[in-house]
């Protein structure tokens, strides 16, 4: 599966120099940037919106893949689209018109994913699968990085891509991703893969090539 994409979530890196460390990244041969955006309220964490992505927006040609983990997307989405961001994922668990917010998106010239905690079941894109470009499983609860990957995943990620059923639509895996846990996720349907701790350790772009490189070394084969 040689095609599986890789998207460093910049959560792991270092936010003083967060310019710098996008450059880092797509230089060590990332194929996305993944921004986790927290409200401190959806999830207890918090991080940044859309005026600090479009200040980085400038480091890399690469698309941005923002993950906003908020309890109210509808009202920020023009604005995360003018700061730059290329995929645009909410939560299923927030979207009381997931249907409306989804063409939303595309509508904004974004390509449009839904987000499922590890609770959530794999249903409620049943009815939305001809709006969606990409699915972000999470496979830890949101609102942190370095957390232990959740297995009982595994499963959903192979019901999802039944019921997309040949759709050309990304299933992107995040959290707990590590060249242990990457063949688990590719073997089961995932496309993309979302790595904060196992591409940013080391600190530097030697370190994070080496560690983009174990990640597809691990699913090269499959
Ligand atoms: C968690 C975030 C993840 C996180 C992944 O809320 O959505 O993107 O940064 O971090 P690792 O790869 O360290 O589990
Ligand atoms: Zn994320």
């Amino acid at each position: 599966m040689a095609n599986v994409k890789i998207a460093p979530s910049v959560l792991a890196s270092d936010f003083g120099r967060l310019a710098d460390e996008i450059r880092a990244v797509d230089a060590a041969g990332c194929d996305w940037i993944h921004l986790d955006v927290m409200d401190g309220h959806f999830v207890p964490n918090l991080t940044f919106g859309p005026p600090i992505i479009q200040a980085v927006r400038h480091a890399t040609d690469k698309p941005f893949d923002a993950h906003l983990m908020v309890s109210n997307p509808d009202r920020l989405l023009v604005e995360y689209a003018k700061a730059g961001c290329n995929l645009i994922t909410v939560h299923a668990e927030v979207c009381d018109h997931l249907d409306r917010t989804l063409a939303q998106i595309r509508d904004l010239g974004c390509r449009a994913g839904v987000s499922l905690n590890p609770h959530m079941p794999e249903d409620c894109l049943r009815y939305v699968l001809d709006r969606l470009d990409l699915v972000l499983v999470m496979s830890v609860n949101p609102g942190f990085g370095g957390q232990s990957f959740l297995p009982t995943v595994i499963d959903k990620i192979a019901r999802i891509n039944q019921l997309l059923d040949g759709r050309v639509v990304d299933i992107e895996v995040d959290g707990g991703i590590t060249p242990e846990t990457a063949p688990l996720v590719v073997e089961a349907g995932a496309t993309a893969l979302v790595a904060g701790s196992a591409v940013f350790k080391g600190g530097n772009e030697e370190a994070y090539r080496k560690n983009i490189e174990a990640i597809r070394a691990s699913v090269a084969s499959l």
